[in-house]
């Protein structure tokens, strides 16, 4: 149900979540929380008086985060990534500072891939990022079409590939 062979170790987590100014991010958005274990750390770090939006497809993990952590902070959404323009106005919310992603790119068809990520970039505000990891490189090329700036960078953890995604429109 993951689509990933691990939850996310905690190098991982703080590798990507080192990539955000949190005293500036007021609207960050999380895509395939899964379990949780990046939720946690965000809601962790974040300002109080920032917003954390999550959008999950399987409803036993979103029943699950529900009751796991219940923080007036955050809201947790049962849909998918690509309806993240919608949600965020229904919320409120015009633009993302942050979206934060661990949604296995790599197994979903290519048109949904990129309507994912076009629908992504069209909610950062111009400074936003796009922080994705993945276990396979094969979004790449979906990036480069559809960000301004893609940087990527490779680790090992354990004997586990993973590639860390840093975009801006
Ligand atoms: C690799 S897991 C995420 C693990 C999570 N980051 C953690 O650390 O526990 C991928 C998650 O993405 C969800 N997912 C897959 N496609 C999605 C989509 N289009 N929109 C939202 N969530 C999606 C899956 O249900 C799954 O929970």
């Amino acid at each position: 149900m993951l689509g990933s062979p691990i939850t996310s170790p905690r190098p991982l987590i703080d590798d990507l979540l080192g990539r955000v100014a949190w005293d500036d991010a007021r609207v960050i958005v999380e895509y395939g929380p899964g379990v949780g274990d990046f939720t946690h750390e965000i809601l962790r770090r974040m300002n109080p008086e920032a917003q954390l939006v999550i959008i999950e497809t399987n409803d036993e993990f979103v029943q699950f985060l529900r009751e796991w952590l219940p923080d007036p902070r955050l809201h947790i959404v049962h849909g998918s990534a690509v309806q993240v323009g919608p949600l965020l106005q229904q919320l409120g919310c015009k633009q993302a500072d942050y979206v934060i992603s661990g949604i296995p790119f790599s197994t979903m068809p290519a048109v949904l891939r990129e309507r994912i990520l076009a629908a992504t970039c069209s909610v950062l505000q111009p400074r936003g990022a796009f922080l994705a990891y993945q276990y396979s490189r094969r979004v790449s090329p979906s990036l480069n079409k559809v960000f301004g700036q893609v940087h990527r960078n490779f680790r090992l953890l354990g004997f586990l590939p993973v590639w860390l995604f840093h975009c801006r429109p």
